[in-house]
């Protein structure tokens, strides 16, 4: 077994099903948002409100970069749940093609919008007004990114969650 990484547009379940399938695997759960918020000591959305997106942008670029570089720091197997953004840089995905399997969580923009509707004030990038406007524009610069960078695809819409984890679990490679 190794590193398998999920990737997608927030609201996806990279959090949700990672963490159930590596407590299903009984292996290490890692989220890249969680580990930034520790780092500094506040939230993600703190850190964007009062250092700015670009500083943001560059821990998640150093954790990964870390990742990459000093693997024996980290558990030989484990799910990595990345933020949102991630992919979007270059380097990023060239540093997440190095360190494992990475699965694009595809959801359909319906059911994104209804899954982070109410639940957007906590998510930098689609809060305030129209968050179904926020989250179609940035679905469409995306889209083309999550696909760059995956090497799996698991289509999420009118799945069980037991299914998805289910179908995780297949990729993981032994
Ligand atoms: C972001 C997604 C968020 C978090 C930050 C930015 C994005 O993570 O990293 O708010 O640009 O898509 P989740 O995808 O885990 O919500």
């Amino acid at each position: 077994m190794s590193k398998l990484i999920l990737e997608g547009f927030m609201g996806c379940g990279k959090t949700t099903y990672g963490k159930a399938l590596a407590d299903k695997l009984g292996i290490f759960f890692m989220d890249t948002d969680k580990s930034i918020e520790q780092m500094a000591g506040m939230s993600v959305s703190d850190i964007f409100a009062r250092r700015g997106e670009a500083d943001f942008r560059d821990m998640e670029s150093s954790l990964l970069t870390r990742i990459a570089e000093q693997p024996r720091k980290y558990p030989r197997d484990m799910i990595l749940s990345i933020g949102g953004g991630m992919p979007v840089k270059l380097e990023n995905r060239i540093n997440l093609s190095m360190i494992g399997r990475v699965v694009y969580l595809r959801a359909t923009e319906e059911l994104l919008v209804s899954r982070l509707q109410g639940d957007n004030a906590d998510r930098p990038m689609i809060a305030g007004d129209d968050p179904a406007a926020k989250i179609h524009k940035l679905l469409e610069e995306r889209e083309a990114i999550y696909l760059d960078a995956a090497n799996v695809i698991v289509d999420i819409d009118g799945k069980s969650d037991e299914a998805i984890v289910r179908e995780l679990e297949r990729y993981i490679i032994v």
